[in-house]
């Protein structure tokens, strides 16, 4: 039996992501996120508008698009209810925010260089996307945000994480613990449960070596065919 239900929001469940951006007086802000999805080597973000990382981006056009796993959860959730905006929106003051300059700092996070952009990588991270904004418009029915689709430039991985040695690794699944959130609360991941016939097939052969049978028509969405 189902039932038709009006939420206020439909926060199912994706990866917590921390951007890195620079603010106008150059100094690195990072902000947890977690509406972020990924396609080839394209990421969107739906970031609120009234955030400071939300100018950042449209300013820049730059950020690090770095994933914490769910070791790293006391840290992200030290970042709770702080903003890089100076002063802080009076909405966001009724709601419990602060304004924070140094948010590396306050979580215990260290800035690296990044390699292609100016914000700095989270040493701390595990995955470190560099990304260039791409594309940017207001985003939502209900809510004031902007969504960023950001093209990554460059990829950086804790080689722990990795299989296969050769030029192209890949990320093992099951080694990579995302940290994730649903409805606002912080959850890992379970075990894997059932084999997947995507992985096993000829398109994923081809994805992952570059023999078997080339994709044809209608490859998966978000293949590296999709890449440019
Ligand atoms: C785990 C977590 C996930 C969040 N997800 C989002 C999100 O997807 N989009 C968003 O706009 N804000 C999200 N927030 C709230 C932002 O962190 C908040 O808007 C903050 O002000 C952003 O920092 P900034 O103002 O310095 O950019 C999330 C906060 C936490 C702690």
């Amino acid at each position: 039996m189902h039932k038709t239900i009006e939420p206020s929001i439909l926060y199912f469940g994706t990866p917590v992501a921390l951007i890195s951006s620079l603010n106008e007086d150059g100094a690195a802000n990072l902000a947890p996120m977690s509406s972020a999805w990924w396609l080839g080597w394209s990421c969107m973000l739906g970031l609120g508008s009234m955030g400071q990382t939300s100018e950042n981006l449209i300013r820049t056009r730059q950020c690090v698009i770095n994933l914490p796993s769910q070791h790293e959860v006391s840290r992200v959730d030290r970042l709770a209810l702080t903003t890089g905006r100076n002063p802080v929106p009076e909405k966001k003051q009724s709601w419990g925010y602060r304004y924070e300059a140094d948010k590396f700092g306050i979580a215990g996070f260290t800035p690296v260089p990044s390699v292609e952009v100016l914000p700095p990588r989270v040493a701390e991270c595990p995955v470190q996307m560099e990304g260039i904004v791409h594309d940017c418009r207001p985003f939502g029915k209900n809510v004031s945000a902007n969504c960023f689709e950001v093209h990554i430039v460059k990829l950086h991985m804790d080689e722990s994480l990795l299989v296969g040695d050769g030029p192209r690794p890949h990320i093992d699944p099951e080694k990579w613990r995302p940290l994730i959130m649903s409805f606002c609360r912080f959850f890992g991941r379970g075990e894997e449960v059932h084999p997947s016939r995507l992985a096993e097939s000829d398109f994923m052969k081809f994805v992952r070596n570059g023999t078997g049978s080339p994709p044809t028509a209608n490859p998966p969405i978000g293949s590296a065919e999709t890449r440019t």
